[in-house]
């Protein structure tokens, strides 16, 4: 991990504009790369009805997009849009594009005020999510993935929050690409709430919660999730309705429950959450996820950057958890407007332990008409 980190100025969105379609008439190192941004950046779904419109492979609070892409190769870097599908930098892309690196600089100018310190936490988590996305776009696209975690102390707006260096993996067993794995980007989704987010109230079948862990718990080659902040992170879960298992907190560990309190667990986490049941319904979701970590013991051991590295390992997770539960057809609602203290005494807690993260899961009780933005025969 670098422990310095020379400011570079963003590149402008304006200069040499090179077209994904030419960049990838350089061959099938770019062909790759190109892919690889398209799958983990760009927009899949737009929901009309929704009023957060636009849905990318990974969350972001209110589809704000926190964070901007810019693509390094050699000593040069260009900014990435994915939807306008260019590359905007002072020269052209090299036609041998890798190894190459996507800087994921934070935007937490986006957010309205009003998040207040929150801001920083919900950029680096939303981080988290967006290099898990680009580790598993990259190894499906034949690429090698390998997340660096950058200088944390610099403020956010100096320096990337995070980078994920890519090299070609043609060849390579490590990015030999798992049959079995269906990605489909544009599929995770944290649910419609047209009246309140709530889940069917219809119990879960068990055998499909355990996939979901076995699932969720895969090693994700190149993503924070499998970085060593992860290792700190703790994961308990409160279940409701699911056949086969006691109502109450469960601890994780390995893909394995164990029970640890019977009981109303997801009331006593909707008590601790900043909304009611009619805006959203904790308590009726039959997964409440909660990431918890010993912050100040991992800043003690770690340093100072400790405390960015836990919650982009939190927010990888995270995606790993969005995605096995689109597999399975559940929403997966990341949140972070809960009260700290409460949801901790609701958990049961030690102390020193921070909540970082929470997720609610369930099977939709709405579906809706969405724009599939997702065009098979335009990836190069
Ligand atoms: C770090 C983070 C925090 C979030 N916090 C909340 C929240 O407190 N409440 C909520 O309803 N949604 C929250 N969201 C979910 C976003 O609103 C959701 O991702 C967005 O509407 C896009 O929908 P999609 O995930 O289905 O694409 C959060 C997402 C992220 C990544």
């Amino acid at each position: 991990m670098p422990t310095h980190w020379t400011p570079q100025p963003r590149p402008p969105g304006t200069g040499t504009r090179a077209a994904f379609a030419d960049v990838v008439s350089a061959g099938p190192a770019a062909r790759r790369l190109i892919r690889t941004l398209l799958a983990a950046l760009g927009t899949h779904r737009w929901e009309p009805w929704n009023p957060n419109h636009a849905h990318r492979a990974h969350p972001s609070p209110r589809s704000l997009f926190l964070t901007d892409a810019v693509l390094r190769i050699g000593g040069h870097r260009w900014a990435v849009d994915v939807d306008r599908r260019v590359l905007t930098g002072v020269a052209c892309p090299p036609s041998e594009p890798l190894p190459a690196t996507v800087e994921l600089w934070g935007r937490p100018d986006r957010l309205p005020a009003g998040y207040g310190s929150l801001v920083d936490a919900l950029v680096t988590i939303e981080a988290g999510h967006v290099a898990a996305v680009l580790a598993r776009s990259a190894t499906t696209a034949g690429l090698i993935a390998r997340t660096i975690t950058v200088d944390a102390v610099a403020p956010l707006p100096d320096a990337p929050v995070v980078e994920v260096a890519l090299t070609d993996g043609f060849g390579s067993d490590i990015a030999a690409v798992d049959p079995d794995d269906e990605w489909c980007p544009g599929a995770r989704s944290s649910g419609l709430s047209p009246r309140g987010l709530a889940a069917d109230p219809r119990p879960l079948p068990g055998n499909l919660v355990d996939e979901l862990l076995r699932m969720a718990g895969g090693t994700p080659t190149g993503s924070p999730a499998a970085g060593p902040a992860a290792k700190w992170l703790r994961h308990r879960v409160a279940v409701h309705a699911v056949t086969g298992r006691p109502d109450g907190l469960y601890d994780l560990h390995h893909d394995r429950l164990t029970l640890r309190t019977p009981g109303a667990a997801t009331e006593r986490l909707q008590a601790a959450f900043r909304f009611g049941r009619q805006e959203v319904d904790v308590a009726g979701m039959n997964l409440v996820w909660v990431v918890t970590a010993d912050v100040a013991a991992r800043v003690r051991t770690a340093g100072p950057s400790a405390y960015r590295n836990l919650l982009l390992a939190a927010g990888a997770s995270a995606q790993q958890i969005a995605d096995a539960a689109a597999a399975k057809g559940l929403f997966c609602r990341p949140v972070r407007s809960f009260d700290e203290p409460d949801t901790e005494a609701a958990i049961a807690a030690p102390p020193g332990e921070d909540v970082l993260y929470m997720l609610l899961l369930g099977r939709p009780r709405v579906l809706d008409f969405c724009y599939d933005l997702t065009c098979p025969e335009e990836l190069p």
